[in-house]
């Protein structure tokens, strides 16, 4: 079967409905629709223009699938690439980001980065990491209630990135900026006009960038932070250049900037609404790894999934994917596959996760994985001592209308202190 085949609402076009309110406030529900009712687990989704993939198993040969890429422009609708001349600082940056390389320049790339990457690199930013989870707390001081998606969620992941990276504070704010121009420019639902805005925004911030980057090389010692450890990475006479630096550093805020400011609101929700799980978690701090994994999957954010576009026609599960064609990863939904997990609709913060694609899989792999785990254990121990009988005030209200995910504006916590 092809796209142009599938005229009539499949079993899966008629219970995976990722844009619906259902799906919004109680995705588990749906999905589980999905796999109790039916056995399609692959279905075309016109709105998106997509194949979308929902099995953790076939999600997870897609992700390790080389014929296929996260290039958005090998999509046949993309927008026609340009001449290098045509293009600004912008989209030169982007054309070095981790997700547009080829197979083989990836690979070389994220293996020269790999240290800088690395969970100790990253464990060495912990005490940074902590100052900055402290500021955000010390900010709640005294409230009776605050909402999380318009306090924490914003001063961890930006004081997080930005001091892993090792951009000035003063800079902080055009920093973020480029984060959420980078992750719209090319969104679905960006119009010609927006792009024009989102472009003026993300110039200044690559602009700031290569400023850091080049009073960095000014220096006789580039350092041992982040850049430093991009500026002096080597294999035999193989180094990044600058644009491979700032192709990295886009990727990291283009993957880590809404994705680490969902899980903040989505961590508390979840543990906050199953008090036994956060009592478990508070008697024995050593689960907060298995724990932070688990809630991701459990009460995952992602609303659209993880985007690939086939180099060559490829065959899933019967359905031909065309070359040019896109197909979406729903790894929030592979998370629920009652075939790969026991009593996939309980949270538990002890499962034996192996095997999970919570942060991915293959050559794509998170690369901010530790940054990620760190902010979000600190976060989650600042947060049981500071408040240890808070409650949930009210739901969660979530924007329907965000491009790609279950994203939460408003978790109002009562701290009872
Ligand atoms: C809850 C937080 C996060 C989750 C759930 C998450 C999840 C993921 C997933 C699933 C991928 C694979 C994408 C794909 O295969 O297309 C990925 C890639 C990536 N993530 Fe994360 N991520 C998180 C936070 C972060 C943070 C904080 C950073 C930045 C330091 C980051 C940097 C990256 C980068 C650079 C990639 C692309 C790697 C590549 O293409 O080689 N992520 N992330």
């Amino acid at each position: 079967m092809s796209m142009t085949e599938t005229l009539e609402a499949t079993p899966f076009q008629t219970y995976y409905k990722p844009q619906s309110e259902e799906y919004l406030h109680d995705f588990r529900t749906v999905v589980d629709r999905l796999f109790t009712k039916t056995h399609e687990r692959i279905g075309w989704y016109e709105p998106w223009q997509a194949w979308i993939v929902t099995s953790h198993d076939l999600c997870k040969s897609i992700l390790a699938d080389e014929r296929l890429t996260p290039d958005f422009m090998k999509w046949k609708f993309a927008p026609p690439a340009q001449s290098e001349d045509q293009k600004n600082d912008f989209e030169r940056m982007l054309d070095h980001a981790l997700f547009r390389l080829d197979k083989l320049s990836h690979r070389r790339v994220r293996r020269l980065a790999s240290k800088a990457f690395s969970a100790r690199m990253t464990g060495s930013m912990e005490r940074n990491i902590k100052a900055v989870v402290t500021a955000a707390f010390d900010k709640l001081d005294g409230q009776s209630h605050f909402n999380v998606a318009e306090t924490l969620s914003i001063d961890i992941p930006r004081g997080a990135m930005s001091r892993l990276v090792g951009i000035p504070p003063e800079k902080d704010e055009i920093f973020h900026k480029l984060g959420w121009a980078m992750v719209r420019y090319n969104g679905i639902a960006t119009t010609g006009e927006d792009r024009t805005e989102i472009l003026r925004i993300a110039l200044e911030g690559v602009a700031m960038l290569q400023g850091v980057i080049q009073e960095r090389r000014d220096r006789d010692n580039p350092g041992d932070d982040f850049i430093g450890m991009l500026l002096t990475a080597q294999e035999g006479d193989d180094r990044l250049n600058d644009w491979e630096i700032l192709g990295i550093v886009a990727a990291m805020i283009a993957a880590g900037s809404d994705t680490a400011g969902d899980m903040h609101p989505t961590l508390l929700y979840a543990l906050l609404s199953n008090p036994k799980q956060f009592d478990k978690l508070k008697a024995n701090p050593d689960l907060a790894n298995n724990a932070i994994t688990e809630i991701l999957r459990y009460e995952a954010f992602g609303k659209t999934g993880l985007h690939r576009f086939a180099l060559e026609d490829v065959e899933f599960d019967g359905i031909t994917v065309k070359r040019g064609e896109q197909i979406i990863i729903a790894a929030q939904a592979g998370g629920l596959d009652p075939k790969q997990w026991e009593r996939p609709l309980e949270l538990d913060i002890e499962r034996n996760l192996n095997g999970n694609i919570v942060f991915g899989v293959g050559a794509h792999v998170c690369a901010g994985l530790f940054l990620a785990k760190i902010q979000a254990r600190l976060m989650l121990q600042a947060f049981a001592e500071r408040f240890p009988n808070a409650e949930l005030a009210e739901p969660p209200t979530r924007d329907p209308a965000h491009y790609n995910a279950r994203h939460i504006t408003k978790l109002l916590i009562k701290t009872n202190v």
